[in-house]
């Protein structure tokens, strides 16, 4: 089955280098991660596998890097050929992730809103819980349910552009573009609420549903001062969260 992010896996490359992903994203996930050393990590949806080599550069063990694209999943492996860090790569569904063992945290970046009904999020909710340990945890980052969509071009600085069709309701289609100097590319996905995602992620069974706002590492503030931040964190792009697969009852 191809995948539109086949067409333009190479390109991605580049949009995963945007300092909004850098100095906000990355670092807002490691927070939210904490000390990876030594855990089996999963990451679901890994694209080009820059959430997933960053795992490995933190100290993590086993880790594994899970996607559906063929063309993601070469330009994963060709870094990993260039610049061996011991990562396993595998072309799987998500739903399907609980066949590659259990493991002590699952990761899912910008993959979520990829989901585009209330069966097919719970299907991909499922398939984490089942890949995770009792007491595991899964860490998301996605694009927020309050985000500015009426002014297409208010996430313009920072080189991203979404826009929601019809209402802002769960699984509308949503279209996010990222602008690089040389390239722009646009993915389909949907919007989802925080309670969207808490009903699939309740109907798998995790708990301890936390929900965490991004911040801006020093670096990044360093780099291009506050005020150029002010926009981005006055209606944030991106919202995060955690949970766990809770142990088994004694
Ligand atoms: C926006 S990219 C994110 C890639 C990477 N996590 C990152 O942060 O740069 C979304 C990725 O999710 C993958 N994906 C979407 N639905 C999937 C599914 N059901 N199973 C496996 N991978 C999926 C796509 O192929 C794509 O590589």
């Amino acid at each position: 089955m191809s995948s539109q992010y086949d067409s333009f896996a190479t390109t991605y490359r580049k949009a995963v280098a945007l300092d909004v992903r850098r100095y906000v994203d990355h670092f807002s996930l490691t927070r939210v991660l904490g000390d990876v050393t030594g855990k089996s990590v999963l990451d679901v949806g890994c694209g080009t596998g820059i959430i997933t080599r960053m795992l490995k550069q933190r100290g993590a063990g086993r880790v594994v890097g899970l996607d559906l694209s063929e063309g993601m999943l070469a330009v994963a492996r060709a870094e990993e050929e260039r610049s061996p860090l011991g990562i396993e790569y595998v072309r799987r569904d998500i739903a399907d992730a609980g066949a590659l063992g259990r493991f002590d945290l699952v990761t899912a970046s910008y993959v979520l809103p990829h989901a585009s009904s209330p069966e097919h999020l719970s299907a991909m909710c499922r398939g984490i819980y089942e890949a995770l340990a009792p007491g595991g945890r899964f860490v998301a980052v996605q694009p927020s349910d309050a985000l500015e969509v009426n002014d297409p071009d208010f996430y313009r600085t920072y080189g991203v552009r979404a826009s929601v069709e019809g209402r802002l309701e769960d699984a509308a289609p949503m279209k996010v573009t990222a602008t690089m100097v040389d390239a722009e590319i646009t993915i389909s996905a949907h919007y989802w609420t925080r309670g969207g995602y808490e009903a699939a992620l309740r109907r798998a069974g995790f708990g301890g549903i936390r929900w965490r706002s991004p911040e801006v590492a020093p670096e990044g503030i360093e780099a291009f001062g506050e005020s150029f931040w002010s926009n981005y964190l006055a209606r944030p792009y991106a919202m995060l969260f955690e949970c766990t697969k809770e142990p088994a009852a004694p």
